[in-house]
C-alpha cells in the first residue's frame, strides 16, 4: 500500500469516531484531508463541523459541511487530526501544516482526540520532525534566541503566515525526552502563541495505518 493509501484507511476507520447529530472537530493537512472527504459521504447524519485551518474549512463547504465556529459550539465529543510524530504514549508532534495553534485549541475543547496517522509518523522519541513553534512577528527574534538556550536550532519557516498572522520557527535538532516538561517550558517564552508539542493534551485514540492493516492504540 502506499503512504496516501494508508492515509485513506485511516481516515475511513475514524468515521466509526463520529456520533451521528454531533458537530465533529476537524484537523489540517494530508491525512485530515482525507478525511473531511470520508465526512461528506455522511454529511447528512452531521450537525456541522469546527475545522482548525481556514485550508480545512474551505474543503468542508465544498463538500456542503456546514462549518461552525468553535465560539458557538459547547459540545465537541470528537477531534479527528493527524500528526507529524506520534509516540505510543500517543503524545504528538504537529504544526508541519502551520495550524497547530487553532488545532490545539479545537482539541482542548473535544472529549476525545483521534489521531490519524500512517506508520511512518509512529516513533519511540519525538523531535526528528522539526518542533513548530507560532510565534507572534515582532518577538521572532527573542524567541529564536531563547530556544537556543533550550538546546535547539530554530530556522523561520519563510514565506508563511498563519491563519493568526504570525510566523513559525522550525526547531531542528531537539531530542525530546519529557515532551510535558518541554511543552511547557516553550509557552514560557514571551511572544509564543503555541508550539506544536501535544503531550498535555496527546490523543486519546490513534488509528495506524500499516501493510497489517488499521491498528488501534489507546492510552
Ligand atoms: C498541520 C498538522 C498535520 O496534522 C500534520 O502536519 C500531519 O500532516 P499530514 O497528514 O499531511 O502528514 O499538524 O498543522
Amino acid at each position: 500500500m502506499t503512504q496516501d493509501e494508508l492515509k485513506q484507511a485511516v481516515a475511513r476507520a475514524a468515521i466509526e469516531y463520529v456520533p451521528v447529530g454531533t458537530v465533529v472537530g476537524v484537523g489540517t493537512g494530508s491525512t485530515a484531508n482525507y478525511f473531511i472527504d470520508e465526512l461528506g459521504k455522511i454529511k447528512h447524519k452531521l450537525d456541522g463541523a469546527v475545522a482548525s485551518s481556514e485550508g480545512s474549512a474551505q474543503r468542508l463547504k465544498k463538500l456542503g459541511i456546514e462549518v461552525l465556529q468553535l465560539n458557538d459550539v459547547t459540545e465537541l465529543p470528537v477531534y479527528v487530526d493527524g500528526a507529524d510524530e506520534i509516540t505510543h504514549h500517543l503524545a504528538m508532534i504537529k504544526g508541519g501544516g502551520g495550524a497547530l495553534t487553532r488545532e490545539k485549541i479545537v482539541a482542548a475543547v473535544a472529549r476525545k482526540f483521534v489521531c490519524i496517522a500512517d506508520q511512518s509518523k509512529l516513533v519511540d522519541v519525538l523531535g526528528k520532525f522539526p518542533l513548530p513553534i507560532e510565534v507572534i512577528p515582532m518577538a521572532r527574534s527573542y524567541v529564536a534566541r531563547e530556544i537556543v538556550k533550550l538546546g535547539g536550532q530554530p530556522a523561520l519557516r519563510q514565506g508563511f503566515t498563519t491563519d493568526n498572522g504570525n510566523v513559525i520557527l522550525d526547531v531542528h535538532n531537539l531530542t525530546i525526552m519529557k515532551p510535558l516538561e518541554l511543552e511547557s517550558a516553550l509557552n514560557q517564552i514571551t511572544g509564543v502563541v503555541a508550539n506544536g508539542l501535544f503531550a498535555r493534551r496527546g490523543a486519546d485514540v490513534l488509528l495506524l495505518g500499516s501493510e497489517k492493516g488499521v491498528q488501534t492504540l489507546t492510552r
